[in-house]
């Protein structure tokens, strides 16, 4: 293209709108303080976009424009995390608080912590290239999320591009994606006006916006963001606060609620003014975060398979609100298990409306003494349905009738069956009792089990009512003609599905074996299985005894497992995903990581956090080999409490270098930082723990 004067000075207008955009942006929903009007600001952004539509030359992914988001749907293409997003342990409880700051004093000394305001939304990693966002992803199973880039745009407290000029060239900033009480408002009322399903609360709705396939309605929903934590390599301090304070000079949000506290009487001082004081805030919290602020200091204290040792949620009380019992219906789980839930008279709770709520089990019922017409105090506890904790004895009408659990199932009606030791009622129909069977296929296609894209509830419904998929074998016989034959199901729709049927083959064992949906194996206790019998042969041939040899399996986990291969039509169903090419067997290189690789390693004493099998497992699990005794190759000694004498010798005389169960946790916690990917050279197993080890500013 040729360059005239009247480009040139187009392009110097975009140039000159984008920046005045991302100021006053940054103005209204970062620094609360907006200096021109809406409607300047739209008569700005009306400029630009026409400046843009005239001169596709000059267009820019990180223009304000980009917030204006788009109608086309997008799948969402799933991102590794350079940094596994870890969780936090959580406590209800003061007492336990202390523990936790005794425990970290006791290791590190007095030191200072930060307390911040724990944000009740849905986590977002943000990462950004040369001062540009470049990408968004959602938390997902820890290890990889889904990007969610085009979304993210949207939100006008993320910033687009960067001011300042001491950020680092490439770094990741955490934080929670928010819905504030206004919006959640507006939002429902829309919905209910429109007739559409509201949603249960502000973190709900803040997920489901996220999770939008047309970045047009994300940014309509009226979504916020706050930022804390920093991740990167050349982060410009080493704590907390400095970063973040840093990091609000870049154009962050960050909380200005946050304080830096040296004991554990003023973090309960800002736990107690913030238990009260959050009822005004304009977003949804839960509880307060204490995070040690030194990065030296985090990473002397390591982190557990989890979450960092370096810091706590405390959670805040859930509240409570008193109503009517209207009635009670008893729902069938995909193990059968019958969950009794109440139907209530409407109440407001922690700023939504409660209609429903848990009941648990039979047991529970029949100890709070619950009846129909009875007024209870609902509780939400952190999670989505909120439960039952107690009646208002003081207000039993006259006429209250105790109900009665039922004893048989409401969906087949097969007597239900009690197993030893378990409180719960279960329909023992498991091939023919519809919940069940679409549970069973519903859990085989989430993201942490087979991650079938495509296929939500509706879909398996669908699929199961027209005769097409019965169980999870059935979904290996699919066609895209057979899908696109079923009503609201295009070409497409149903080419993605085949595709990602196609994809699960390669999905690996431990996942698998989780997808099997055997009562009580999780997603950790398949993982631990998987990597102890190595493939499903030496599993379903295991005896009682030899699958409690595997780490986290007890007699009760032992059992369901037996029974589960005890049945012919189980065994029937695994015999034809074999067939179908899943994965029945752990890779090489389906290891946790490699930074162990190549190395021999001791482990010796007594661990305070895992047991020595766990450690040798993890071991394996990162590539690394594990030896019996220390020898001239061994290249480390995971040492713990009371290691053998003779062996402390050989190795001292060898000169093997000698770690803690917090350094080899920390070692392994680099690698997964470091991703799994075969291009990044393997954290060698010097130097990285030490506290001036050069790794990122935060472990996560
Ligand atoms: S720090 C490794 N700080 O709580 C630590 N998390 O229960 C990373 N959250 O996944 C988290 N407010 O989604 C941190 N001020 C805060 C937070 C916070 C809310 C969420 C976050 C995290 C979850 C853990």
């Amino acid at each position: 293209m040729r360059y005239t004067y009247t480009n040139y000075m187009s392009y110097e207008r975009i140039r000159q709108l984008r920046e005045l955009l991302n100021y006053h942006n940054r103005k209204y929903y970062v620094d609360n303080s907006p200096e021109i009007s809406d409607f300047e600001f739209d008569k700005l952004m009306r400029e630009l976009i026409d400046l843009e539509a005239a001169h596709p030359e000059y267009a820019d992914p990180a223009s304000p424009t980009a917030r204006v988001g788009s109608d086309i749907t997008t799948e969402f293409a799933t991102v590794h995390h350079r940094f596994p997003m870890l969780s936090l342990s959580n406590t209800y409880s003061i007492a336990e608080l202390r523990e936790f700051v005794e425990r970290v004093e006791k290791e590190i000394g007095p030191t200072e912590f930060v307390c911040e305001l724990k944000f009740d939304g849905t986590a977002i990693s943000l990462t950004y290239e040369n001062g540009r966002l470049v990408q968004a992803a959602t938390r997902g199973d820890g290890e990889n999320g889904d990007d969610v880039t085009a979304n993210a745009k949207t939100i006008r407290a993320i910033p687009l591009t960067l001011t300042g000029n001491n950020y680092p060239p490439l770094f990741e900033i955490r934080g929670e994606i928010l819905m504030p009480y206004a919006s959640f408002d507006r939002l429902n009322a829309e919905r209910e006006a429109a007739g559409e399903p509201l949603f249960a609360n502000p973190r709900n709705a803040a997920a489901g916006t996220l999770k939008q396939q047309q970045s047009a309605i994300v940014a309509k929903r009226g979504l916020d963001c706050t930022l804390y934590q920093l991740a990167g390599n050349a982060l410009p301090h080493q704590s907390q606060w400095e970063n973040m304070q840093e990091a609000r000079k870049w154009g962050f949000k960050i909380s200005d609620k946050m304080r830096i506290c040296h004991s554990f009487n003023e973090i309960e001082e800002y736990i107690a003014y913030w238990d009260t004081a959050r009822k005004e805030l304009p977003f949804p919290t839960d509880g307060v975060v204490i995070k040690v602020n030194r990065y030296a200091d985090q990473r002397a204290l390591g982190f557990t398979s989890k979450a960092p040792k370096w810091a706590v949620a405390y959670k805040f009380k859930a509240e409570q609100a008193l109503t009517k019992l209207l009635s009670v219906d008893f729902q069938v789980g995909r193990t059968g298990a019958i969950t009794p839930v109440a139907n209530l008279e409407p109440v407001q709770l922690a700023g939504t409306t409660v209609k429903r709520a848990t009941l648990h089990n039979a047991e529970q019922i029949a100890q709070l003494d619950i009846r129909l017409g009875d007024m209870v105090y609902v509780e939400k506890s952190g999670e989505i349905i909120p439960k039952i904790t107690g009646v208002e004895l003081a207000r039993r009408p006259a006429d209250s009738r105790a109900f009665a659990f039922v004893t048989t199932c409401p969906v087949c009606g097969t007597p239900l069956a009690q197993y030893e030791g378990e409180v719960k009622m279960y329909c023992p129909n498991q091939s023919h009792c519809r919940p069940q069977i679409l549970g069973r296929i519903i859990h085989f296609i989430r993201r942490k089990a087979m991650n079938i894209d495509g296929l939500g509830a509706e879909t398996v419904e669908l699929l199961f009512e027209s005769g097409l998929v019965n169980d999870i074998a059935d979904l290996y016989d699919l066609h895209a003609t057979d899908l696109a034959s079923l009503p609201r199901l295009g070409d497409k729709s149903a080419d993605n599905i085949i595709r990602s049927i196609a994809a699960s083959r390669e999905v690996p064992f431990n996942r698998v074996l989780f997808g099997l949906g055997i009562r009580f194996v999780g997603e950790t206790t398949a993982k631990y299985l998987a990597a102890h019998f190595k493939n499903i042969d030496a599993l379903m041939q295991a005896s009682a005894a030899e699958l409690m040899e595997s780490d986290e399996v007890g007699a009760k986990i032992a059992d369901s497992i037996i029974d589960y291969f005890a049945d012919e039509g189980n065994r029937k169903i695994i015999a034809r995903l074999r067939k179908a090419g899943l994965q029945f067997a752990m890779e090489q290189s389906e290891l946790l990581s490699k930074v162990l690789a190549g190395k021999n390693i001791v482990v010796s004493g007594k661990f305070a956090e895992h047991s020595r099998d766990e450690l040798k497992t993890l071991i394996e699990a990162h590539g690394g080999k594990n030896q019996s005794g220390v020898a001239a190759n061994t290249d480390f000694i995971v040492a713990g409490e009371n290691m053998g004498p003779a062996k402390l010798q050989k190795a001292q005389k060898l000169g093997v270098r000698i770690v803690s169960e917090s350094e080899f946790m920390a070692i392994i916690a680099t690698a997964d930082n470091a991703g799994n990917t075969d291009d990044k050279p393997t954290a060698s197993t010097d130097k990285t723990t030490t506290a001036d080890a050069p790794v990122q500013g935060s472990l996560f």
